[in-house]
């Protein structure tokens, strides 16, 4: 019987994916420290590439240096020197692979020695200090993405994931923890989403119809009164009413005495259960993170 790993997947927007093996997305540190890409970037996803995989995600490329995850991402802006990013483009799609930049946002988790953390809400615990983005500053940041991802398929890249997971910027308005807004951008599911589709449209705006656009997500913050099964369930639903190509499925997240997706899990993969709830409420391709160890678990 034809193996499942290795049957080619066709994403809404007609890109074909040659197999089902994906790298998922890593903050490698491996840039520059002024946001480019460097000869062992290159190198290392050359090498993913040759190994075969469909697709491998570069984690956390910043749309501006403020809200860096770590110093060493990438962050590609009007400043970037795009025939490094071309480089890093060509090399981690060789041999017919995807290679995708994760656009990322750290807000309240943002490096604090090179950033002033600012999240949803303001935030003072022990380990999570943040301010507030004002108004004006959340109204710009989809524009801020979607120059990201133009800039990303001016210099050949295949697509961007837009990273709503793990409790940065986008997972931290998913999250009631993070988001004690009382405005259209908290509250109910509805509202703390917004942020999150107001970014893929502005994404899907600015880049042309043969650039992936997909979005990593939560299936569950792990946290007492974080972001909860069914509220992720009800992203999925409407996700599936938007342009995006794929929703990877991943969750927990970064927080004060937050658990990792690893712990209390078994020997499997992680978040099956909710994969197959949201198989039920969106014909999107789901992608699942997190645990797969054996071939057997993946096929
Ligand atoms: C070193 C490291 C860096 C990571 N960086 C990111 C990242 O930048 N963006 C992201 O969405 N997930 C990131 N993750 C999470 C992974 O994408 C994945 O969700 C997680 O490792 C679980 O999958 P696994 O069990 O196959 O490792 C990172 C994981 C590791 C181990």
């Amino acid at each position: 019987m034809e193996n499942p790993l290795f049957r080619p997947l066709e994403l809404p927007n007609g890109v074909i994916l040659k197999n089902r093996i994906a790298k998922s997305a890593m903050s490698d540190s491996l840039g520059d420290g002024t946001g480019h890409p460097t000869k062992a970037q290159n190198r290392l996803y050359r090498r993913w590439a040759e190994g075969g995989v469909g697709v491998s995600i570069i984690g956390e490329v910043q749309a501006q240096p403020g809200y860096a995850e770590k110093p060493g991402n990438l962050v590609l802006d009007d400043n970037a020197d795009l025939d490094r990013f071309r480089t890093l483009a060509r090399q981690g799609s060789v041999k017919g692979s995807n290679l995708w930049l994760q656009l990322g946002h750290a807000g309240a988790l943002a490096y604090a020695p090179t950033s002033t953390p600012k999240g949803p809400s303001a935030l003072d615990l022990p380990d999570l200090k943040c301010a507030a983005l004002t108004d004006d500053e959340i109204r710009k940041i989809p524009a801020q993405f979607a120059r990201t991802a133009k800039l990303a398929e001016h210099a050949g890249f295949g697509g961007v994931q837009i990273h709503a997971a793990h409790g940065f910027l986008l997972s931290q308005f998913l999250s009631p923890l993070f988001n004690k807004r009382c405005d259209d951008y908290g509250g109910p599911i509805a509202n703390r989403m917004r942020l999150l589709l107001e970014t893929i449209g502005a994404v899907r705006a600015a880049v042309g119809p043969g650039f992936v656009v997909a979005v990593k997500l939560n299936a569950t913050d792990q946290l007492e009164g974080g972001l909860s099964e069914d509220d992720a369930l009800a992203v999925v639903a409407t996700l599936d009413q938007t342009k995006i190509d794929l929703i990877d499925i991943s969750g927990s997240t970064y927080f004060p005495g937050a658990k990792a997706a690893s712990d209390g899990a078994g020997g499997g993969p992680y978040f099956m259960n909710f994969a197959k709830r949201a198989r039920k409420v969106t014909t999107k391709p789901l992608m699942l993170t997190g645990g797969f160890k054996t071939r057997a678990q993946a096929e």
